[in-house]
This record gives C-alpha cells, structure tokens and sequence, in this order.
C-alpha cells in the first residue's frame, strides 16, 4: 500500500484525476473491452470530479468507453431525491461527461427484490470484465462505501443497516431530522472492493486523522474496514497534510 500525502484536497483532487485519465488512456487502445471505474460519492471525490470535468471540457479525456459502478445508494429514497447518491452522481459528475447513459451502473435502492439487486450488480460487474480502478473515500469511523465497522472483510454487495453515527451524522442532509434519514442501503461489500485490480481512496480533512492513522498504522481490523487496504497489492492512499495530523 502506498501513502502519498499532498498540499490540500485541491492538490489531491489534481493528482488522482490525472492518475484516473493517465490510466484511461493506457488502458483503452490496448484492451478490447471499456476501462471500469468503481466511484465513491461524497466531498472528498469531488475536488477529482471538477477537475477530470475541467480536463474533459479542454478535450484531454473522453469518457465515451468507460464503465462505471457506484458504490452505494439508500434504500427507498426515489433517485431524484436530492439526497440520493444518484442525484449526487448526476448533478456533480455525469451530467458534464459525455459517459453513455447505459454505461452507468448505480444499485437500485427501490428495487422490489433488494438481494436480487445485489446478486444482478456483482454479475454485472464481473460481465464488464471486473472493476479496473475503484476510487473510494472513507468515513470517520473507517468505513468504505457502506460497509460500517464491524463489516466482514470479505462481504459482498448487499442491504446494510446504517449504525446510528452514520444516520446522525447524515442527518444534516435531512434537515436535521433523524427520522426523514434512511436506515438501511444497498453497499457493495469490502471483498467487492478488494476484487478491483487497484483502490484508491482520496482521505482528506482533520476530521479524518483518526481514521487515517488506524487504517495505516494500526493491523487490519473490520472495526476499521479501509484498514483492509495495507492487504491489496495496488493499493493508494492519496490524503492532504490536514488528514495526517496523528500519523
Ligand atoms: C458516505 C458515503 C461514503 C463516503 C463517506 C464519507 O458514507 N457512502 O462512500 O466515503 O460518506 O463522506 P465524505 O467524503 O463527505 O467525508
């Protein structure tokens, strides 16, 4: 696993963009089949989504033949609630790419048959050759996607109870209203994650540094998920010097 810390979110934002377009680029005219981007939603992604919009805007990057799974998505919350990590999707990244709309893949929250969901989402991404590149952040407590500490290291995509830290903590989003939060999500699991041939996970603020100093220099544990990351041979942590506060 590899740590590479920079200036701020900004510089981190410029530095796995270019990564994602250096690898695209490698990628495509070599391999028959698209390039596959597992994304994360959230802050800490958004400084890589502004800037692979601004290099697509100048023409350095296509995303015409890539393929994209999401990570995550709330349980029965319609996808254009504001609060739904497929309106997040749209309104901060795909809406300014120009991805074929089939091309995307974001789980279901509101699919009549949630394991069903599950099961057709981990054989889709096999179908699309496996996921190339997972971008991912973290949550306070450790967590990756959705997996919350205490997630089994080897889990697969599937429905996950939201533990109360992550429900309170999402609660600024519903108007500080814990009862309008959804109490359970679709998540790929952390053994789904680990399947990518390379994770990336951008850590960055102060409010992080705990959790980047467990997942780097504490042992493996699932009461840190990401920590599973010091066992994937083409692991990156890219974080800015305010996450690194209690290396
Ligand atoms: C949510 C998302 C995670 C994300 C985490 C941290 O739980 N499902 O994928 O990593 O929030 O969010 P932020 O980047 O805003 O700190």
């Amino acid at each position: 696993m590899q740590v590479l810390i920079k200036k701020d979110q900004t510089e981190v934002g410029k530095w796995v963009a270019d990564y994602i377009i250096k690898k695209i680029i490698d990628f495509n005219p070599t391999n028959n089949r698209p390039f596959v981007l597992g994304l994360p939603t959230g802050s800490s992604p958004l400084p890589t989504y502004n800037e692979l919009i601004r290099r697509h805007k100048l023409g350095d990057i296509s995303f015409q033949n890539i393929i994209t799974f999401n990570m995550d998505e709330y349980v029965g919350i319609p996808e254009s609630h504001t609060q739904s990590y497929h309106f997040f999707m749209y309104v901060n990244f795909f809406n300014h790419i120009d991805i074929p709309k089939q091309n995307v893949h974001i789980l279901n929250g509101n699919a009549l048959n949630l394991d069903q969901e599950c099961l057709e989402y981990e054989k889709n991404i096999f179908n699309a050759g496996g996921i190339d590149l997972f971008l991912c952040g973290i949550g306070n407590d450790g967590h990756i996607a959705l997996n919350e500490p205490g997630s089994s290291l080897t889990s697969r995509t599937r429905v996950k109870s939201l533990c109360y830290d992550t429900i309170h903590f999402n609660s600024r989003f519903f108007d500080n209203d814990l009862s309008k939060v959804p109490t359970k999500a679709l998540t790929v699991g952390v053994g789904t994650i680990m399947d990518a041939r390379e994770v990336l996970i951008v850590i960055t603020g102060y409010n992080k540094a705990r959790a980047l100093k467990e997942v780097v220099e504490s042992g493996v544990s699932h009461l840190w998920p990401a920590s599973i990351l010091q066992m994937h041979q083409n692991g990156i942590i890219v974080c800015d010097e305010s996450a690194t506060m209690e290396l």
